[in-house]
């Protein structure tokens, strides 16, 4: 397999290079020393790609508010079932998944691809780290595709014009947002953002997220934030349930609504028939009328 440089993405095609300029153009963003939250998460859930100064904020957010390795996975599972559902029961086959964070297991396209393996995926995020990983996010299955797009959130239209290579707008598109808009620190800036997004996909699509919150539990949580935005990047907030019902202002919430991630139709093989202990994160999946 060769991924080949574009402005703004890697891209699958066939052969065997890498993007060598855009890597190393993203190698020269690396910053090994100060904590970047892709690198922490993935340290958290127990991945391999991070630096000292990831590990020691890592730690040091662990020792305030042990919970937040619980949030991490239950967040990822929460992916894993939402996408699933999607692409099995809702018939959905493109994802654009932004804030996607460094390559691990059961990756959006490879749940989606298991089931429908048409599925088309375009991966987005800003980090430098992600970037350098993301031929790891390109491994599509032949009748399918993946791609890359190395951008911010906010900057949504150039954004959505680089996964318009991949995905068809006129057709349904899953948008997952899961554990991003909380770098979005001004709401009304995140719902203008949620907005366009929503906006540039038609009828029967969806809507995905999980966002951080103080509502959940979770002590020493309020000063794990504190201490993160004081020494790592970029710096995070918490919304309430209220701020988060906002962002799904206009779609069809989903069964069970706005509920802890862990809690959003929890797999009944999973666990021992009793309710998943909650975690300090917001999860929904909502469809556009
Ligand atoms: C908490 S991780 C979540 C990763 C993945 N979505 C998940 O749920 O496991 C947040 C990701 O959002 C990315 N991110 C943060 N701010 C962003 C922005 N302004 N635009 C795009 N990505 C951003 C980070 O680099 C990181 O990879």
């Amino acid at each position: 397999m060769v991924i080949t440089r574009r402005v703004g993405c890697l891209r699958r095609t066939s052969g065997g290079r890498v993007g060598t300029e855009r890597r190393s153009n993203a190698a020269d963003r690396l910053d090994p020393t100060i904590a970047h939250n892709a690198r922490v998460w993935n340290y958290w859930l127990g991945g391999k790609d991070h630096y000292a100064a990831d590990r020691e904020a890592g730690d040091h957010v662990f020792r305030m508010f042990p919970d937040i390795v619980h949030v991490a996975r239950a967040d990822r599972e929460f992916l894993g079932r939402a996408v699933r559902f999607l692409a099995d029961e809702a018939g959905i086959r493109q994802f654009l998944d932004i804030g996607t964070g460094l390559p691990t297991a059961e990756n959006t396209h490879e749940v989606a691809q298991r089931v429908a393996p048409e599925s088309r995926i375009v991966y987005a995020d800003n980090d430098a780290l992600v970037l350098v990983h993301a031929r790891a996010l390109l491994t599509s299955s032949p009748q399918g595709a993946t791609d890359y797009v190395d951008a911010d959130i906010r900057d949504t239209d150039r954004l959505l014009e680089a996964a318009g290579r991949t995905l068809d707008f006129s057709r349904p598109v899953a948008i997952m947002l899961l554990g991003v808009l909380n770098f979005v620190l001004d709401t009304e800036e995140a719902q203008r953002v949620v907005r366009r997004l929503m906006d540039a996909v038609p009828s029967g699509s969806y809507l995905v997220l999980t966002h951080p919150t103080l509502e959940l539990g979770g002590e020493g949580n309020v000063e794990a934030m504190q201490f993160w935005n004081q020494n790592a990047k970029p710096p995070i907030t918490a919304r309430s349930g209220a701020e988060v019902a906002r962002f799904l202002d206009g779609l069809e919430l989903l069964e069970p609504g706005l509920v802890s991630c862990a809690r959003w139709r929890p797999d009944p093989a999973d666990g021992s028939g009793t309710a998943p202990a909650q975690v300090a994160q917001y999860g929904a999946v909502a469809r556009k009328p």
